[in-house]
């Protein structure tokens, strides 16, 4: 997307809340952002007015109501940032640039045999925007969605058949989501279909996922999440090794790339 398209702006956060052990999710009002934004798109979220945590931090638009101008970011406390951003309070203001990245254009992509999504964690927070829309062009949707344990799922809308697994078994399918998806897959539950699978999440998963989808000779999108630093294009700090030679900017040419764009061994590290 061209630079003009991204706005640094202070968004007043509208509502933050824990939904439950180190899940936040909150809703700013930004409406340069949700005006253009398209799922899986993210923002650069600025820490404070202090030089330490210097670095803003990335995170997928998992709410875009251009209607009302508001975005919204679900996120994992993983370290210090998201600790200060789980204590920010209704009211305050914080800075946001983006939209950022490619993202999916719900218009360009065949959704005519259905859509498969695959995500780990906080991997679908960017799934939620597209699945909406997905849904509002009459695409049938399969979420197949695993965490650690049902504490550290995030809360999905309806309309579309969801498919869980957690590692301790404590809701559906125990075990990694992939073996769900293998499982699925290798019963024949989709005929002749040929959805296309988009993925998001861990390393390990995107790599297993890759590996079933060319089994199964299935078009993949993966949305990578890279540790940045710029988020904009210009420090390379986000560069993944291409397929074709060369490297790939996460954080312009992605987060969502075909799976075969990228080196072989780019979704196993
Ligand atoms: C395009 C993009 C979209 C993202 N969307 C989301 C989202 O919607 N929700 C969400 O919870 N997180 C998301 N992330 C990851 C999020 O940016 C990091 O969790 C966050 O920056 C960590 O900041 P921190 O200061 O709390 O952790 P730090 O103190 O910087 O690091 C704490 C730990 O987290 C690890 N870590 C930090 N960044 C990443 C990363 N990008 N990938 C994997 N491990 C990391 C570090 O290695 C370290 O072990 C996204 C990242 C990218 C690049
Ligand atoms: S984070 Fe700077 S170029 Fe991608």
């Amino acid at each position: 997307m061209s630079a003009k398209q991204i706005h640094d702006v202070d968004a007043v956060i509208i509502s933050l809340t824990n939904i439950r052990g180190n899940l936040y999710t909150m809703s700013l009002r930004a409406p340069a952002i949700a005006e253009t934004a398209k799922p899986m798109q993210f923002v650069n979220i600025a820490l404070g007015d202090l030089s330490d945590p210097l670095l803003r931090r990335p995170f997928s638009l998992s709410g875009i109501y251009p209607d009302s101008g508001v975005i919204g970011i679900t996120w994992a406390v993983v370290g210090r940032g998201t600790q200060i951003m789980a204590r920010w309070q209704a009211g305050e203001s914080v800075r946001v640039l983006g939209p950022l990245g490619n993202g999916l254009d719900i218009d360009e992509l065949d959704t005519s045999q259905g859509l498969l999504l695959v995500a780990g964690g906080t991997g679908l927070a960017p799934m939620i925007p597209l699945v909406s829309r997905a849904l509002a062009k009459d695409a049938e949707v399969h979420i197949f969605y695993g965490a650690r344990s049902a504490d550290d799922l995030l809360d999905m809308g309806g309309g579309c058949r969801v498919h869980l697994a957690t590692e301790d078994g404590s809701i559906g399918f125990k075990g990694l989501v992939t073996g769900l998806l293998e499982a699925f897959l290798d019963g024949g539950a989709l005929g002749d279909g040929k959805p296309t699978v988009i993925s998001c999440g861990p390393r390990p998963m995107l790599s297993a996922v890759k590996r079933i989808c060319r089994r199964h000779r299935l078009p993949l999108l993966v949305s990578l999440e890279e540790r940045m630093a710029c988020g904009y294009g210009v420090c390379q700090g986000c560069a993944v090794p291409s397929a074709r030679g060369g490297y790939h900017r996460v954080c312009t040419e992605g987060p969502v790339f075909w799976a075969d764009r990228l080196d072989q061994g780019e979704c196993t590290r």
